[in-house]
């Protein structure tokens, strides 16, 4: 049986700048979009490009003192660049100055004339060059464009016209008995209010003051309107009215038309419109999510506040930039973009809930097991089956969102099973099961459960953060094995196979510090940078001897925030032989530290102690390693450093005051 097909596109970029994050957006969720559809079984298409003519990329490339074809063969190599850093899947790219394309549109403009639906006129309005858009006097905002603020200029021009009038009654019908069409709703309700029911004028689709675009096929001295000739693309590039339709007839109509709001109106009147004259059905939905934006407003090279997506990926790397993306901003609405919020996510939501999940995991499998993938044995519990249950299910409930392209929620699901995984460790409690021999089997069954929720979580992540399953898969030892890698093999619970060797490696999101984090991000701090890390860097133990005793009062005292801490893992750092890598329970959260405990307490004796921790310690780095906050021990006379006891029964993340 043949495969059901899904065809999405998002917008053809403007090659005039380079892109900011912005623009990622949009491509990020599409190709998100596309990966979850090819998982789930579907033969995808998913086009992007660029849209090179008109006055716009003229005028840059004049600015930039270059032919305009030099001008945006080379941006549209680093758009190329950006979109291979970002992994972005695409089928085909497709450049509006390709011959394949130009000759279609040629093919179009020409089809509309001899139909009789393009004629001849005089054109006397205004136009936007940015936005590459006429307006009638009445829509003009005291000599700005409605829709993005800036001049407009008066053009007067001879030109060919479009009769937009004779299709907009079909437009309106289809648009209200096709609910699914315009999303999310409240774009739809825009699109009629302010454009339809109005009335649509005419719309002239060719320029003659300058010679960047398509040539009129029939009217040397003329060049066809840039729009007319981008949204094409969606049709040129399948090889619509070519020798070859192949393309075409398996994908066409589109299933999404992905894109920011600002362009919803030409995709939901005028494409439509361009279509129905063609006599060719309509795309199935247009989407048009909200903006990324700065505090300040939306991200525009004019204001000054572009994020340049390409920093971000050399330091953070392109999955956490995607999870980011996709994961702030709920789908649709309007998101404010800041360094701040995206290292918090990176930290909370990838260093700590999915990387501690693996590593926390495997650290156990390591030293309780020699590594290698222990068989489940012995009854279910109600927490093994809460586990088995949610990730069973997680699956179909992702799948429901992503048809509604509520990517943010899709994510938010499956960070419930990441989360659950954490809490069924702290519920089944496995460094204290690893004491007792006839515990030793409900050991086994406990980190079993915990490898198979994260390979369900590790083949879930896949359309998200494409590069992190395989890490994942190679650490479980199950790299090879593909048939664990797909969609069907959430089918069941229980496909990871037993005895595998795996094989705790690097933390996959090593947890940043914020703040230095943030300075590096901002300009020209280089040096004050430095010689905060030089003070960052100094061990915990010569700090300690600063300490001088003075007198405090209660409130320099409340200012230290302690709390009962539960150590879960420990191992010695490299090259050291005073420190110990800790992972510290606080109840709602894990911390790392690097304390110098080791001449003290062996890794295996620390771990699974409850100790006092200072939690609100501002972070430092030691040996390259975030440690974030203390454990306190005692110094006895004779120098030996000792844990100070804590009550069994006192829950960890408990405040001590
Ligand atoms: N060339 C036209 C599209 C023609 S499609 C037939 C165009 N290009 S653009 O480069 O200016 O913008 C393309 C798309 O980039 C927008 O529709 C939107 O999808 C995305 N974005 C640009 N800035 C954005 C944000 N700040 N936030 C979210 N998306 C943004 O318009």
């Amino acid at each position: 049986m043949s495969k059901k097909t899904f065809y999405i596109t998002t917008p053809i970029y403007y090659p005039s700048d380079k892109l900011h994050v912005g623009h990622s957006y949009t491509t990020v969720a599409a190709d998100a979009i596309a990966r979850f559809k090819r998982l789930t079984g579907y033969d995808v298409w998913f086009l992007t490009g660029t849209d090179e003519h008109g006055q716009k990329i003229q005028r840059s490339a004049e600015g930039a003192g270059k032919d305009p074809q030099l001008f945006v063969d080379e941006i549209v190599a680093w758009i190329k660049e950006l979109w291979s850093a970002l992994d972005i899947s695409y089928s085909d790219f497709i450049r509006t100055t390709d011959s394949r394309h130009k000759k279609t549109v040629q093919y179009i403009f020409k089809r509309l004339f001899e139909q009789g639906d393009i004629y001849k006129g005089q054109y006397e309005g205004w136009y936007c060059t940015p936005c590459e858009s006429f307006w009638a006097a009445r829509q003009v905002e005291e000599g700005n464009c409605p829709d993005c603020g800036r001049p407009v200029e008066l053009v007067k021009e001879e030109g060919y016209f479009f009769r937009m009038g004779k299709y907009s009654g079909r437009l309106l019908d289809y648009i209200n008995s096709n609910p699914e069409f315009i999303q999310p709703p409240s774009r739809k309700n825009e699109m009629i209010n302010n454009f339809l029911q109005p009335g649509l004028e005419d719309l002239c689709v060719s320029r003659n003051t300058f010679d960047w675009g398509v040539p009129v096929p029939f009217a040397p001295g003329n060049v066809i309107y840039v729009w007319l000739d981008a949204l094409s693309n969606y049709i040129t590039a399948l090889g619509y009215s070519t020798d070859d339709e192949t393309l075409f007839n398996k994908y066409w109509p589109a299933d999404v038309h992905l894109m920011a709001k600002e362009i919803v109106r030409f995709h939901t009147i005028y494409w439509p419109i361009f279509l129905m004259a063609l006599d060719l059905p309509l795309p199935k939905q247009i989407f048009g999510h909200g903006w990324l934006i700065m505090k300040e407003g939306k991200m525009s090279k004019s204001r000054g506040n572009v994020v340049d997506p390409m920093v971000l990926l050399q330091r953070y790397g392109s999955d956490s930039l995607r999870y980011y993306l996709l994961r702030e901003i709920s789908f649709g609405a309007d998101g404010v973009f800041t360094n701040e919020s995206m290292l918090q996510r990176i930290n909370s939501d990838l260093a700590n809930d999915l990387g501690n999940l693996l590593s926390r995991t495997l650290t156990m499998v390591e030293r309780f097991f020699s590594g290698v993938i222990p068989a489940p044995a012995g009854d279910e519990l109600q927490s093994d089956k809460e586990l088995r249950e949610l990730a069973l299910s997680t699956p179909s409930h992702i799948t429901e969102l992503m048809d509604k392209l509520q990517l943010n929620s899709a994510l938010e699901v499956l960070w419930t099973l990441v989360r659950r995984s954490n809490k069924y460790i702290d519920e089944n409690t496995p460094w204290l099961l690893a004491k007792r021999e006839e515990d030793k089997e409900r050991l086994g069954t406990v980190l079993y459960n915990l490898c198979e929720s994260i390979r369900f979580i590790s083949v879930l992540l896949l359309p998200y953060m494409p590069r992190t399953p395989m890490r994942i898969w190679s650490q479980l030892g199950i790299e090879d094995l593909s048939r664990l890698h797909g969609w069907e093999s959430l089918e069941k619970w229980g496909s990871m196979p037993t005895g595998v060797k795996a094989q705790r490696t690097d933390d996959l999101f090593p947890r940043l510090d914020i703040e230095m984090e943030m300075e590096s991000l901002l300009e020209g701090k280089g040096s004050e940078l430095k010689k905060k890390i030089k003070i960052k860097e100094q061990s915990p133990v010569e700090e300690k001897t600063e300490v001088k005793t003075e007198l405090i009062s209660i409130d320099e005292f409340a200012r230290v925030e302690i709390r009962v801490g539960e150590i879960l893992t420990a191992e010695p750092v490299p090259k050291t032989d005073k420190l110990l890598k800790l992972l510290v329970n606080l109840g709602e959260e894990q911390r790392q530290v690097v304390a110098g405990m080791a001449p003290y307490y062996s890794p295996e004796e620390i771990t699974g102690k409850k100790v006092l921790f200072v939690s609100n310690l501002k972070p430092v780095k030691i040996r390259g390693l975030l440690s974030e906050g203390m454990v306190l021990a005692a110094t006895s006379p004779d120098g030996r450093v000792l844990l100070t006891a804590v009550d069994g029964d006192i829950p960890p993340g408990s405040k001590i005051s």
